[in-house]
């Protein structure tokens, strides 16, 4: 959590009334929500609700049918191509594999999104960049290595710190400690409370690691067959009337 009991009173992203149907099943219902600014939003859910589907209509990767998805006040669907690209790299996501490239070193990792989208930053701008993100995410003395020489835990810290080298303003994490061993998921939950804080950013974690979500959720939405059940904070959502809500967020 950001801890720092301010009112969040500037909307980042605002979803209206998502709707998405793949083969004739409603995968996205309805969906509405609004993440605030600086504000650490968890989404949970049993396996094929719909969150991973949610989260790339949020990047774009899956149209939806239907609804609005609305970033710093542009609507994106009103967009044409070159405001969609700008708008997008106010996004940053972590997908399940960290999706590095496997035959580029750490730093040869973070400078390829720099050279595709900021084109016009000085060579010297760039590593100072790079170096800066990779103290951030406590790589700086793996940089020359490949991502095959890092563990689990350093491979999403890397993948972190290829989101974070373009200065997003909102972060989606989908699923950031799956695969991960408890002492290790600890740590990248404790990393994304603090690249928050640090970068000045928002962010939508997807998670059914309770540890994850209470130690990083400021607010928690639980989504059942692509509606959202529930919005609302942990203190409130253990106590509520809907069972698979209570069990979702039990501590294991
Ligand atoms: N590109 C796609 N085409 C068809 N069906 C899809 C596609 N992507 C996801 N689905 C289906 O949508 C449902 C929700 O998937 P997903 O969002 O990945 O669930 P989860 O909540 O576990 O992340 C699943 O039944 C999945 O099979
Ligand atoms: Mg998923």
């Amino acid at each position: 959590m950001n801890n720092n009991n301010q009112a969040y009173n500037t909307t980042a992203l605002e979803v209206l009334n998502l709707n998405k149907t793949f083969d004739g099943i409603k995968i996205l219902d309805d969906v509405s929500f609004t993440l605030h600014r600086n504000e650490n939003l968890a989404i949970v859910g049993r396996s094929g609700t719909g969150k991973s589907v949610l989260i790339k209509c949020i990047v774009n990767l899956i149209e939806p049918d239907s609804g609005t998805i609305n970033l710093f006040g542009k609507i994106l669907t009103d967009l044409n191509e070159d405001e969609l690209n700008v708008a997008r790299q106010n996004i940053g996501f972590l997908f399940q594999g960290a999706a590095l490239y496997d035959s580029m070193t750490i730093e040869e990792n973070l400078l390829f999104p720099l050279v595709r989208n900021k084109k016009d930053m000085a060579v010297s701008d760039r590593n100072r960049l790079i170096d800066h993100t990779l103290e951030s995410v406590g790589l700086i003395d793996f940089k020359s290595k490949y991502p095959s020489e890092l563990s689990g835990g350093m491979q999403k810290r890397a993948g972190l710190a290829r989101t974070l080298v373009l200065a997003p303003q909102i972060i989606l994490y989908d699923e950031p400690t799956t695969g991960l061993d408890a002492a290790t998921s600890a740590e990248i939950s404790d990393l994304i409370v603090e690249v928050s804080s640090k970068f000045d950013t928002s962010a939508i974690i997807v998670s059914h690691d309770i540890n994850c979500i209470t130690k990083t959720a400021d607010r928690i939405i639980v989504l059942d067959k692509g509606r959202v059940l529930a919005d609302d904070v942990y203190a409130q959502l253990i106590n509520h009337s809907s069972e698979l809500v209570r069990n979702l967020l039990r501590k294991k």
